[in-house]
């Protein structure tokens, strides 16, 4: 019996390259950086190998490694001097992400992203105003509405320090609208907006929150974040992002959740992003120091796989890592 179709005769190593449907570039990757305003010296972060807090006077430093690999975009995470109930370092002019923001732009020629989020700066940890007496209420949630002013103050204080796009990520109802506004009126009509549109109560996150120190001091974010049960949900969420005029749309997290990266793609001609989260990042790393699994390969095919499914920009840990090797 003779097979009439050979899908096998496309797969030498001559042609395999001439019918591949997926690259992956350097300039689709997006490397996540940690400014921490509370060391003067570089501070590895211990569930994320090879990452590290850096100091504001390392910033550019730090930015300029990640260039040097071919990757030309990040996103800033700041670890502030001190943290309060509302969170304002999040949008002091002389915040760690808007010192570090004005030295990055001023010196490198990086594409500058700046996460608008509260939980590194407030001290009960949560994306956004809190009720008084929230740590004792379980059905604590976030007010909503008074925490788009924030958002707003946020967005223009680093946009101001020289933010090339900003990326709210605090699932607030409303704050693409919003940002959006604040930014018009300041002048800023051309800087584009990533939103975090589906982010889902993940705990993919973990070792995030040890790296930026943002973990809630008390519940969880289930009453903001979206539940990990829910696509339907996240094709109404990225609907309300783009009606509020969201210009990049994004997954949160991505390998766990290609299934929405795909759906987006399909309805939606907006560029989509997926944040290959800490923990994505962290698990294989662990498996690889067992000697489970082989790094470079699991990395490169994770992020194959989010290209695949159809996202074209790809926030990961692994970016410079893997741009070094392309
Ligand atoms: C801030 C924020 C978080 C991440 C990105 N921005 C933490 C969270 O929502 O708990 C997570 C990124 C990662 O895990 O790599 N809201």
């Amino acid at each position: 019996m003779e097979p009439t179709r050979r899908p096998r005769r496309l797969r030498t190593d001559g042609v395999r390259d001439l019918v591949s449907e997926t690259e992956l570039d350097a300039s689709d990757l997006i490397a996540p950086i940690f400014v921490d305003a509370t060391t003067d010296e570089r501070v590895p972060i211990r569930t994320m190998p090879g990452h590290e807090r850096v100091p504001v006077d390392d910033a550019v430093a730090r930015v300029e490694e990640i260039r040097e690999t071919g990757v030309e975009a990040i996103i800033v995470f700041g670890v502030p001097e001190s943290k309060d109930a509302k969170g304002s370092r999040a949008w002091a002019e002389d915040g760690v992400v808007q010192r570090a923001t004005r030295r990055i732009t001023a010196e490198t020629d990086a594409y500058v992203i700046t996460d608008v989020c509260l939980c590194e700066y407030t001290d009960h940890g949560h994306c956004g105003i809190i009720e008084d007496d929230a740590a004792d209420d379980p059905t604590l949630t976030v007010e909503n509405d008074p925490t788009l002013e924030l958002l707003q103050r946020i967005a223009v204080s680093q946009t101001r320090a020289g933010a090339d796009m900003v990326a709210p990520s605090s699932m607030t109802d409303g704050m693409v609208g919003a940002i959006r506004e604040a930014l018009d009126d300041e002048g800023f009509s051309d800087v584009p907006i990533m939103s975090y549109a589906a982010k889902y109560e993940s705990a993919f996150y973990g070792p995030f929150r040890d790296a930026a120190d943002g973990a809630p001091a008390f519940g969880d974010r289930r009453h903001y974040q979206m539940d990990p049960a829910n696509a339907r949900e996240a094709m109404c969420e990225v609907e309300l992002d783009v009606q509020q005029g969201a210009d990049v749309l994004m997954v949160k997290p991505a390998l766990p959740y290609l299934d929405i990266v795909r759906s987006i793609r399909a309805s939606y001609d907006h560029p989509v992003a997926a944040y290959n989260v800490s923990g994505e990042y962290a698990m294989l790393h662990a498996a690889a120091e067992k000697g489970w699994l082989d790094l470079e390969s699991v990395a490169r095919e994770s992020l194959l796989s989010i290209k695949r499914a159809g996202a074209d920009l790809i926030l990961t840990y692994f970016a410079e890592d893997i741009a070094r090797r392309l």
